[in-house]
């Protein structure tokens, strides 16, 4: 970080170019400022073309700092270096075409390419542009030659565009570009595209085995921790899959969502999506059992007040089966376990036994003893190798823990 011994908090510079998404913009500026008391310190710096949607009044009240767009504007105090230069963070926030191109061949016209020209911090860009414009030779170009200075560019979301069309370049959610900025910040870009070529597929949330059209037995698995994974994989230049069974979550940036419902289902689509994966993470919470029948019509109460048994099968364990059986070789196999302790052996020793059995290469471990993990965004978790190791995580964001799951598979990969 840039001279964080005379500043307490981080300088983040949000630069925001000419497109209708420019208005999330203010979402995702309102996040940093609402991260708690003074966490970081923002500068907006928009085109000339951003202020057409959004004006510079709007940015520089939800700033809390004034706002220049030209050079010429505050000239005493050389903003056209100082901002880049002190910056700790450069996120451009929507990145239109023409933004990437001016950045791709250092051209300085205004404040924000000025900035990204002195800037020496990492630098996030969450492109969003219409789908031809996104694909086209010469932005594909643009965005490969800034990644290739490591820059972090996020990959747009699929969906509805400004007009009536769909595809992909949709500012992804400004809470994906803020969880993404975060950990920019906090860990650098040192392994920012270190799983770039490479498809990982993570499972996540709770599915759901029903009775009848209305009913089902399901728990109460979030979905959480696989999103973390998921949008933590894509930052780090993964082509990623998640199988999300009844999460109620925002698509995570740059991510392919294959949603599911039942355990059946979701074994169904791992296994198809694992057959051209590097790695697969179960982080999700598969039910065990399934009724054996499912009533085609919603089950009545009887007259008599009998109460008929509920007679459930065993579902297909789908990360012992990738596990023992994997498509193809190298395929890393990640599994998740929730443990108590008991007479029998501490939390370690039952997952040891859990991680031999199911067969995987690495098993996160969550202690569930004391409750809770579910719905909450906080996690700590140890990670058990196949080889042995065994890696402790203190208690911290589901993302933290999700970057270290990754460290350890790029390890293995
Ligand atoms: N899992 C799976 N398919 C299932 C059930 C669980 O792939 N039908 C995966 C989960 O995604 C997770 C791990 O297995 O990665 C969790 O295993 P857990 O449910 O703790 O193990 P069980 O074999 O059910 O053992 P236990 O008897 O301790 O519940």
């Amino acid at each position: 970080m840039n001279d964080q011994t005379q500043r307490s908090r981080p300088h983040v510079v949000l630069g925001v170019s000419g497109g209708i998404a420019a208005y999330k913009a203010c979402e995702l500026l309102r996040l940093f400022k609402e991260a708690g008391p003074g966490a970081y310190d923002v500068t907006v710096v928009p085109t000339a073309a951003a202020l057409e949607f959004v004006g510079a009044p709007t940015w520089a009240a939800l700033s809390g700092s004034p706002v220049a767009t030209e050079v010429w504007q505050h000239v005493h105090d050389v903003p056209h270096v100082r901002i880049g230069q002190t910056a700790d963070l450069v996120v451009v926030a929507p990145a239109t075409a023409d933004l990437l191109a001016k950045a791709a061949h250092g051209l300085a016209g205004d404040l924000l390419t000025n900035t990204l020209l002195t800037a020496r911090c990492p630098v996030v860009f969450a492109p969003a542009m219409h789908t031809e414009m996104w694909e086209h030779a010469a932005t594909q170009a643009n965005v490969a030659t800034l990644r290739g200075r490591g820059c972090v560019v996020i990959e747009p979301a699929e969906g509805r565009l400004t007009g009536a069309d769909t595809g992909k370049g949709r500012l992804p959610d400004p809470g994906e570009i803020f969880a993404l900025a975060v950990d920019v910040l906090e860990r650098g870009t040192a392994h920012s595209q270190d799983l770039a070529g490479r498809h990982v597929v993570v499972s996540a949330g709770g599915t759901r085995e029903y009775l009848d059209p209305v009913r089902f037995i399901g728990n109460r698995s979030s979905g959480l921790q696989g999103y973390a994974l998921a949008r933590t994989a894509a930052a780090r230049g993964a082509e990623v899959t998640l199988v999300a069974a009844n999460t109620a979550l925002p698509d995570p940036a740059g991510v392919k969502v294959v949603r599911v419902d039942t355990t059946v289902q979701m074994q169904e689509q791992v296994l198809a999506a694992a057959a051209a994966a590097d790695a697969v993470v179960m982080a999700a919470a598969p039910a065990d059992f399934r009724p054996t029948h499912v009533e085609g019509a919603k089950i009545k109460k009887a007259e008599d007040g009998s109460v008929r048994p509920l007679e459930l099968v065993q579902n297909p364990d789908i990360l012992a089966g990738l596990a023992q059986h994997r498509p193809h070789e190298g395929l890393v196999v990640v599994g998740f376990a929730a443990e108590t302790g008991d007479a029998a052996g501490t939390v370690l020793d039952h997952a040891r036994v859990k991680l031999t059995r199911k067969g995987c290469d690495l098993l996160v471990v969550n202690d569930v003893g004391g409750g809770k993990v579910f719905g909450e965004n906080d996690n700590e978790a140890v990670v058990l190798g196949a080889d042995g190791s065994q890696v402790a995580v203190p208690r911290g964001t589901k993302a933290a823990l999700a970057q270290v799951i990754w460290d350890r598979v790029v390890a293995l990969l």
